[in-house]
């Protein structure tokens, strides 16, 4: 069956509003659902900037049954793309009930729905905080599992609700996507990512000091067993990781039954590495000051790609110097996000 028209909750969110462009770019239909407690209606407009084409998006809280079937009573979808949830670590440590409430019950509504509507297809966006530090990067998706937050947790939960969905009925074709570090933004500087508050990752509070909105970035730790001290992470540009969603989608159809994939670059870059690339790509610099280290973080964390190249014909065609240019650019022409 030919995948056309897909539900995109959390469509204007960083990484939901990425994949609309590269959707409606390729052709698909899409509606947006969104409750934009985390993101602004500016950000769907500017999709439709880029692409020349109007967005449909309704306002709709997931975890309402009624508000979601009333989304399947005006279209006939193909198929869904699950980007809405909670994401911040932080917050999920001070706040367990209201992530695993709102990430659990907002994945529960959205299957039964999409059941009742006989609609089976499902992209969900997992995380690279699924895998336990007791692995040796490269992490590969038969990896041990054991996050160490309740964020975390969400994910493993909900991919084991869509393992055990797909075993009660394997009309369901699933796709799980786990991400390592989604950073950059739209070429077009349009869109990207707009953290409420101080950031918590690291990309966004580096350009959130080279814009001179924060004064240092701090480096939590250089003391690591790493080639420069600092940590590891496999940065992927957000074009890419949008793009992965299609390969997925296109892989559905299929029927692949329940899969799950990496979606990462396979390249480790320290922190360190990051700020000087920052630093070279933009030309402006980035004080930075070394600091403790932050509870919960592994040392080195990137992904093994062979799976999602064999499996979707995907792989990461973008590098850390467009990481940074498409960061920069959004970050210099929206220096204060989508607030005008
Ligand atoms: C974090 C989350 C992960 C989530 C991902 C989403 C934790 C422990 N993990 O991954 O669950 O899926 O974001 O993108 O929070 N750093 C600094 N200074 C800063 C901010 C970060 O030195 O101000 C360092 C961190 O210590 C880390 C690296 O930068 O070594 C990357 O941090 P971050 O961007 O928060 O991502 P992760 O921790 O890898």
């Amino acid at each position: 069956m030919k995948i056309r028209k897909v539900l995109v909750t959390g469509g204007a969110g960083y990484i939901g509003t990425h994949c609309c462009v590269e959707l409606l770019q390729s052709g698909y239909d899409v509606v947006c659902a969104d409750n934009f407690s985390n993101s602004s209606a500016i950000a769907i407009e500017r999709v439709e900037q880029i692409t020349g084409m109007k967005v449909t998006y309704r306002e709709t809280d997931l975890c309402d049954k009624a508000e979601v079937r009333a989304l399947f009573d005006e279209y006939v979808f193909d198929g869904a793309i699950h980007f809405a949830g909670h994401k911040a670590v932080g917050e999920s440590i001070e706040q367990p009930l209201r992530y695993y409430g709102n990430n659990l019950l907002s994945l529960i509504t959205l299957c039964e729905v999409l059941a009742e509507n006989r609609c089976k297809n499902v992209v969900f966006s997992s995380s690279a905080a699924v895998y336990s530090s007791i692995n040796k990067p490269p992490y590969d998706e038969e990896d041990s599992i054991d996050p160490c937050n309740p964020y975390g947790r969400t994910k493993v939960m909900i991919e084991t609700i869509l393992h055990d969905l797909h075993a009660s009925d394997p009309d369901w074709n699933i796709s799980i996507l786990r991400y390592f570090n989604p950073v950059g933004a739209h070429p077009s500087g349009l869109i990207g990512e707009d953290p409420s508050g101080t950031p918590n990752n690291l990309m966004p509070y580096i350009a959130q000091v080279a814009i001179g909105r924060l004064a240092e970035l701090k480096v939590f730790g250089d003391d690591y067993d790493t080639p420069d001290g600092s940590c590891v992470r496999d940065f992927i540009h957000v074009v890419d990781l949008a793009k992965g969603h299609l390969a997925a989608l296109r892989k559905l159809e299929d029927r692949p039954g329940c899969m799950t994939h990496n979606i990462g670059t396979g390249h480790g870059i320290s922190v360190l590495e990051l700020i000087e690339a920052f630093k070279r790509g933009s030309g402006v610099s980035v004080p930075y000051s070394i600091a403790p280290r932050r509870a919960g973080d592994m040392p080195v964390n990137f992904a093994a790609t062979d799976k999602a190249l064999k499996e979707l014909g995907w792989k990461a065609e973008l590098g850390l110097d467009e990481m940074v240019r498409d960061t920069w650019n959004w970050q210099t022409k929206n220096p204060t996000g989508y607030q005008d």
